[in-house]
């Protein structure tokens, strides 16, 4: 069987989506399921492209044991909309820069929301964190920890 191939996406893939991609590959691990699903992340916006995620996002992240790994890329409509079964941006204007490319009715059902996924908490979407203080990188962890735990709950049904 064919892994199950998610993508997380945000503006700058140096913050949001690098995380997501970390938590949501240590909840794969934890889970036994390397063999049936992978991830990766991108941005909608190529200004960072080649750099390692953000310094503050990888040092809030690995005080919860999060290694921050992977270098930005930009989203690429015509190579990742065949590649990935999910494609979850972090806010209302990744999942609308997302959808602005979609080539076909086929590539619009991949498009999620993170915070579709969320069990708990008060917010509908991932904020932000670039132009803010520390506590908003704890917030995007506390959201993606939560999101994900969700996202891999309904694909195991699919699996
Ligand atoms: P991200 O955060 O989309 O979560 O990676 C940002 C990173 C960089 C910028 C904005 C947001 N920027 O304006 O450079």
């Amino acid at each position: 069987m064919k892994k199950k191939q998610v993508l997380f996406v945000c503006l700058g893939n140096i913050c949001r989506s690098p995380s997501a991609e970390a938590v949501f590959t240590a909840l794969v691990e934890k889970a036994g399921l390397t063999d049936k699903i992978e991830c990766d992340s991108a941005g909608t916006a190529g200004y960072h492209a080649g750099e390692p995620a953000d310094a503050r996002m990888q040092r809030h992240a690995i005080r919860r044991g999060y290694h921050l790994t992977s270098r930005s890329r930009k989203f690429m409509a015509s190579r990742d909309f065949d590649r990935f079964d999910y494609i979850i941006g972090m806010d209302d204007q990744n999942v609308w820069d997302l959808k602005c490319q979609a080539r076909h009715e086929h590539d619009l059902k991949k498009i999620y929301k993170m915070t579709d996924f969320a069990t708990e908490g008060d917010y509908d979407s991932v904020p932000d964190p670039y132009y803010g203080g520390e506590a908003g990188f704890e917030m995007v962890l506390d959201i993606l920890e939560d999101a994900c735990a969700g996202l891999l709950e309904q694909m195991r049904r699919t699996l």
